[in-house]
């Protein structure tokens, strides 16, 4: 199964320049760390560049995308293209892999992933990079919405499960 994974802000922002526009303990423990471990995930270079040290995240696989191939990340797997990935794909049909951004590779495979599972932050912040609006994407319905939950930072946040209908009516 093919899922996105994303933090977003209530017009579905996700970054500013080049940083995520949220911390939120309870979401990068209890949703990202809690989905992910133990499971593949991909992410752009440039994502890759915001983790401290662009070391990659322990306890999972992690898949790094660039044209650049030349370019070796440690303990990462590189895939160079869409089709690449589709190759991935199609040999490891069996694992739960999570697209975990940015805007670049979210925008390139998630006509592919089959769900979204996307923290909706309440609140606006100054963004640079988007994810699609998939309440208003004829290709996405909502699946489940999880309730309101406090911060300690002081944010509100629920989980909402979107899955891609135009995957299952082919
Ligand atoms: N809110 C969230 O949940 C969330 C999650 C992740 C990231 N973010 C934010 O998103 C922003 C980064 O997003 P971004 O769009 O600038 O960068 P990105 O998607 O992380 O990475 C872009 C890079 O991916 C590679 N790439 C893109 N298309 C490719 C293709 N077709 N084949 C192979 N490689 C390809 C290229 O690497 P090369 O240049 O090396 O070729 C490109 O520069 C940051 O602000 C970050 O904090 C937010």
């Amino acid at each position: 199964m093919l899922r996105a994974i994303v933090a977003v802000d209530r017009r579905w922002g996700i970054g500013f320049r080049g940083e995520l526009l949220f911390s939120i303990p309870e979401d990068q423990k209890g949703v990202f760390r809690a989905h992910t471990i133990g499971h593949t995930v991909v992410l752009g270079r440039k994502t890759l560049d915001t983790f401290p040290g662009q070391k990659i995240l322990s306890g999972r696989r992690n898949l790094v995308m660039t044209r650049d191939e030349k370019l070796v990340v440690p303990g990462a797997e590189m895939i160079h293209s869409k089709s690449e990935f589709e190759d991935y794909l199609k040999a490891h049909s069996n694992e739960d892999i999570y697209v975990i951004g940015g805007e670049q590779i979210y925008s390139l495979l998630l006509p592919m992933c089959d769900e979204a599972v996307v923290t909706f932050v309440d609140d606006e912040r100054e963004a640079d990079v988007f994810f699609e609006n998939l309440d208003v994407s004829t290709s996405w319905r909502i699946d489940e919405i999880g309730p309101w939950i406090p911060s300690v930072t002081g944010l509100t946040f629920r989980v909402l499960k979107y899955r891609n209908i135009s995957k299952i009516n082919g």
